[in-house]
């Protein structure tokens, strides 16, 4: 696979390690990387698995990131128990991460590396499903010790490569507290989407969010309001959010719920659902 061809703002990275580089235009109105963030319950796991569905579906490959120490994309986009058993998150990978930091993971105050090579990890430890590629992040000890470990500096490092080397479309599905997000990762990133649903808790997240999110250098925050039931939903979010870009809405469906209680993938569960995060793409795309 070709290294890179995203942009790369040389005075940014340096030069040693500028990939030979695209010019923007080629990509304009192409969210190539997508960060999904919100409160959790809202349904920035279901709003992940969708947006990985359509573009793959167009034939675009796709790298699903999640990120959310509370792991369950892999089931979002359909990939069955039995199968994702088998797979480790990328932070319990105990020998690749000693033998690409030069530490064993869970250590402090060592020394490690903290630009190790992780450019194989996406082909040899992801999950593939048609054109998707599952990367499961898993739990980093140090966000739990507020500690920098070398599992932390391997997947800080595995996030920069997946947002500003890579060609795929990557899709990250993450936690409010975008812990492994740096500022060369976050200016990276396109579309930072933040999922809202009606009622005054993930407005809390999604003004917070926005606030880390604009700290770390990310120059546009989008929205998408999920679980809506009716018009005033829309129209109560909008007027909380001012600020922000709304993309679109996603119904209320009992369907989605009840795909997710049978482990069957959200876009199989309703064509309505569907429908309207096309529209949401569609947005989304017009407006970069
Ligand atoms: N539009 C929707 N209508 C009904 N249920 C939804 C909708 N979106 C998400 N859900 C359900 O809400 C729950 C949380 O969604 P999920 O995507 O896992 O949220 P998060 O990743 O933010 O924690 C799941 O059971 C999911 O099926
Ligand atoms: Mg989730």
């Amino acid at each position: 696979m070709a290294k890179s061809s995203r942009p790369i703002d040389e005075t940014r990275f340096g030069r040693a390690c500028l990939p030979v580089g695209r010019v923007r235009g080629d990509l304009k109105g192409i969210p190539m990387k997508i960060a999904v963030t919100g409160k959790g319950g809202v349904g920035k796991t279901t709003v992940s698995a969708l947006l990985s569905h359509i573009y793959a579906k167009e034939g675009k490959q796709v790298i699903a990131v999640d990120a959310d120490p509370d792991a369950n994309l892999a089931a979002a986009l359909g990939i069955s128990r039995q199968d994702i058993q088998h797979v480790k998150p990328i932070a319990e990978l105990t020998e690749l991460i000693e033998e690409r930091t030069g530490a064993k993971p869970g250590t402090t105050g060592g020394i490690f590396k903290i630009n190790p090579r992780v450019d194989d990890i996406p082909e040899g430890f992801g999950f593939r499903i048609e054109n998707i590629t599952l990367l499961i992040m898993g739990k980093s000890r140090s966000a739990a010790s507020g500690c920098y470990c070398p599992e932390h500096a391997l997947l800080r490092r595995l996030l920069k490569h997946l947002i500003v080397e890579r060609d795929e479309i990557v899709i990250v599905d993450m936690e409010a507290g975008i812990e492994h997000l740096t500022r060369g990762t976050a200016e990276g990133v396109d579309a930072f989407i933040v999922v809202v649903e009606p009622g005054q808790r993930s407005i809390q997240t999604a003004l917070a969010v926005k606030d880390l999110a604009r700290g770390l250098g990310v120059k546009r925050v989008f929205v998408i309001s999920n679980k809506v039931r009716k018009e005033e939903d829309i129209t109560f979010l909008k007027d909380e959010l001012i600020d922000l870009e709304f993309l679109g809405a996603i119904s209320f469906n009992d369907s989605i719920m009840e795909s997710d209680i049978q482990g069957r993938p959200p876009w199989q569960a309703s064509d309505q659902t569907l429908n309207e995060a096309l529209r949401i793409k569609s947005t989304l795309e017009s407006l970069l």
